[in-house]
Formats: C-alpha cells, sequence, structure tokens
C-alpha cells in the first residue's frame, strides 16, 4: 500500500514496545489507529503519546486478548464501527517463557502459543475477508529471527514464531492465488529493547506459572533478559522500517543483517545433517 496517509492501522499489543512505536510511526503517516492490548493503561499511555507527537490522530482502543477468537473478531467490529473500515492490519501481540522443553507446563504452552500464534490465526482468520471485500489492504505479522533460527531455553517460543513464519509465508501464497490486492509482510527481528523479557507481568492467573523454574533455566532467562536490553536496533527504527515495507510491498523484513548469515549456516548445518545448529553459537 503507497498511499497510507488517512487509512486505517490496526495494532495488537498496542500499549508496549513495538507496538507502541508503530502507533507512532502510523500516526507519523496521518493514519487512523486501532489498538487492542490486556493492558489497558499501557494503550492509554501510547495514545498519550500520539496525542503529544501528531495532535488531531483518531484512535480507539479496546482491552483485547488475542487468544480469543470473539474478542479479535469484536476488535475488528470496532475498526468498522468507529472508521468504516481497516487497512493495515498488524498482529503484533507476543510474550515469551523461557525453559528447556521437558520443565514447560501445559499452562506455559497454552499461554505462549495461545497469544503468539492463535493471535495471528485469529488476526489473519479476521481480517483477511475484510481487506479482500474491499479490494485493499495490508497485513503485518511480527515473527522474529526466532521463526528461523533456534537458541537454547526458548522452545515455545521458537515453534511459535516458527509457525508464524510458516502462516505468514503460505498466507502471502493464497492471497497471490486469488489475484487479491492484499500485501503481507512477515516482520523477523533479533533482540531489540522492549518489555518482551517480562511478558509474565501479563500473564493470565488462568494459565499462572506452577513450577520453579531450574538453575540452568533461570540462568539463560537472565542471558536473554541481557540481550533484549543491550539490543542495538531500537523499537522506533524497527516500526520504520516495517512501515517502508507496507508501502514497498516487500514481504520479508530482517532489522537485524546478521540473521540472513545465520540462516545461511543453518541451511548448511541442515545440508551436513550432523548437528543441531545453535545461533547463539554458530560455530563450533
Ligand atoms: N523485543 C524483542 O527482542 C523481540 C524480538 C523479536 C520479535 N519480537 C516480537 O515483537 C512483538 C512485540 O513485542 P515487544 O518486544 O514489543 O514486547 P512488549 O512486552 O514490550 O510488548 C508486547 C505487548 O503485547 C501485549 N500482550 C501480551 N499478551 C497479550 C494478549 N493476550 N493479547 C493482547 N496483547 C497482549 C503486552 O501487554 C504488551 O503491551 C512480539 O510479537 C515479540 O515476540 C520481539
Amino acid at each position: 500500500m503507497q498511499a497510507l496517509n488517512g487509512k486505517v492501522a490496526v495494532i495488537t499489543g498496542g500499549g508496549s514496545g513495538l507496538g507502541r512505536e508503530l502507533a507512532l510511526s502510523c500516526a507519523a503517516r496521518a493514519m487512523k489507529l486501532v489498538l487492542g492490548d490486556v493492558d489497558e493503561k499501557g494503550m492509554q499511555e501510547t495514545v498519550r503519546l500520539v496525542e503529544e507527537a501528531h495532535a488531531g490522530t483518531e484512535s480507539a482502543t479496546m482491552r483485547l486478548d488475542v487468544s480469543k477468537l470473539e474478542q479479535m473478531q469484536q476488535f475488528a467490529d470496532l475498526a468498522k464501527s468507529r472508521f468504516g473500515a481497516a487497512h493495515v492490519i498488524f498482529n503484533n501481540a507476543g510474550v515469551s517463557v523461557g525453559g528447556p522443553a521437558w520443565e514447560n507446563t501445559p499452562h506455559d504452552w497454552e499461554w505462549v502459543m495461545g497469544v503468539n500464534l492463535y493471535g495471528v490465526v485469529w488476526g489473519v482468520k479476521v481480517f483477511t475477508p475484510m481487506l479482500i471485500e474491499q479490494n485493499e489492504g495490508h497485513i503485518v505479522n511480527t515473527a522474529s529471527a526466532a521463526g528461523w533460527l533456534n537458541g537454547p531455553n526458548m522452545a515455545i517460543y521458537n515453534v511459535s514464531k516458527h509457525a508464524v513464519v510458516a502462516l505468514s509465508e503460505t498466507l502471502a501464497l493464497d492471497l497471490r492465488d486469488i489475484n487479491a490486492n492484499v500485501g503481507v509482510t512477515c516482520l523477523c527481528p533479533a533482540f531489540f529493547p522492549t518489555g518482551i523479557h517480562e511478558s509474565a507481568r501479563n500473564r493470565p492467573a488462568d494459565k499462572a506459572q506452577t513450577i520453579t523454574p531450574s538453575e540452568t533455566a533461570l540462568k539463560r532467562a537472565e542471558l536473554t533478559k541481557q540481550a533484549v536490553q543491550k539490543g542495538k536496533i531500537q523499537a522506533t527504527d524497527i516500526a520504520e522500517m516495517t512501515l517502508k515495507a507496507v508501502e514497498e510491498d516487500q514481504f520479508y523484513v530482517f532489522p537485524h543483517r546478521k540473521i540472513k548469515q545465520l540462516i545461511g549456516l543453518r541451511a548448511q548445518a541442515a545440508a551436513d545433517e550432523k548437528k543441531a545448529f545453535d545461533s547463539l553459537n554458530p560455530v563450533q
């Protein structure tokens, strides 16, 4: 979509991190905003920042749990009733939990897969028909470098993000099959500073953590926290790259250039057939 001015941006996870920066980048292009998040205070802060930077931006917010299809439907209804349409859909909400796969609990799996995978699945299911019908629109799915490369201690997150890459690629092919004027972008960043390492702050009580993590899991979690906090590219820059990708109808976005090199090394490891590729320790 080349001209975003006046169009409607729908953003999940709009109350923090990348979702907030996407809202600011969209507002800078005079788009209208529909924000959804389980964190209502966070969303209000996003609206305040948007108003401060781009006074007069029209916005609507909804307390949204993306893992629930019926809530995603209400979210789409809100976009329709408030602005008459939805044009660029950012399926962005995401959470993370650590631990080796054998320690992860059913609640860990249900929570993270519910947000990271089903949140995107329901966003695609509900909004794509609207975009096809209006013959205009773009869907941005926030995957991750973890959709291509697996480091230790993040099995659930890695599985969820690989699935988001698969869903995004297939969606693009299915839209091509029907000649729809609907673009898709699959965003694949590596670590960058946001609140992702504190995802448990929004963990629902019915999916509460029920075990004490092992020492190894805690050590790895600390390394992940540091990697997030020390990320060199900022959410602001990633949001801008994403908006440019929408404007240029670009499918893959790898803000961290090194990731593409590592994907090549993973392909080489697969060709060698010997050892599992470790993205945190690629040369062994
Ligand atoms: N920060 C990184 O290092 C990094 C790297 C690659 C990909 N990502 C992805 O970027 C996206 C945005 O995350 P972030 O880094 O900005 O983290 P963040 O924690 O700052 O923001 C995530 C937002 O999602 C919201 N959220 C959580 N559960 C939700 C639910 N059930 N329904 C609706 N909203 C919910 C949170 O309240 C929060 O506002 C995620 O998909 C994440 O996996 C982040």
